[in-house]
């Protein structure tokens, strides 16, 4: 079964015919079958960045997760921040706070957030200088935003509606997993 998943995404990836919303189609179904194999979400955070980015070339894509706050903490601070998870690109900031950057936007909006040219948005967190456009979907269990796909591009307008709803769809497969997150 792994073999048949990593050959239909290598299909994808070569078929530059299929349109973008033809390939989403076929990635969700692959990401469909590693999730249903896998409880850990984290393991399935890795796989999803490492299937997006394969597939498109981003320059980034990969996972923040909230940070689950200890019961001695929860006196003194209402939530933990963004800390870096599973990704596939160059080296990125370790930790991102709520409403900041475009990540920490997506999380306290709890809505995803396209940013055409990610030098026109303010606060905008630069972990690189190649990226110039972004999309940040969250990641949700029971409404809760456990974490945010982050993907950048070195292209602007890169990301569209269908990416968002591709990619929203996509990130839901990622709440069923046993919550080592919170
Ligand atoms: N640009 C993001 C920071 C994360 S990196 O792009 C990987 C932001 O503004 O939140």
């Amino acid at each position: 079964m792994r073999m048949s998943i990593k050959s239909s995404t290598f299909a994808a990836e070569k078929d530059r015919s299929m349109t973008k919303e033809e390939q989403y189609q076929e990635l969700v179904t692959q990401v469909a079958s590693v999730v249903a194999g896998e409880t850990d979400t984290i393991a399935n955070m890795a796989n999803v960045a490492a299937i997006l980015h394969e597939a498109f070339g981003f320059w980034w894509t990969g996972f923040y997760r909230v940070e689950p706050i200890v019961e001695s903490q929860k006196s003194k601070v209402e939530r933990g921040e963004l800390v870096l998870g599973p990704f596939q690109g160059p080296l990125a900031c370790t930790r991102i706070p709520y409403g900041k950057g475009v990540c920490g936007t997506a999380w306290a909006k709890n809505e995803t957030v396209i940013v055409p040219n990610v030098h026109e948005f303010a606060g905008h967190i630069a972990c690189s200088s190649e990226s110039n456009s972004e999309i940040v979907v969250p990641v949700r269990l029971n409404d809760k935003v456990i974490a945010v796909l982050d993907i950048d591009s070195k292209e602007f307008n890169t990301f569209d509606e269908t990416d968002q709803k591709y990619l929203e769809e996509i990130v839901n497969y990622l709440s069923g997993g046993t919550q080592t997150l919170q």
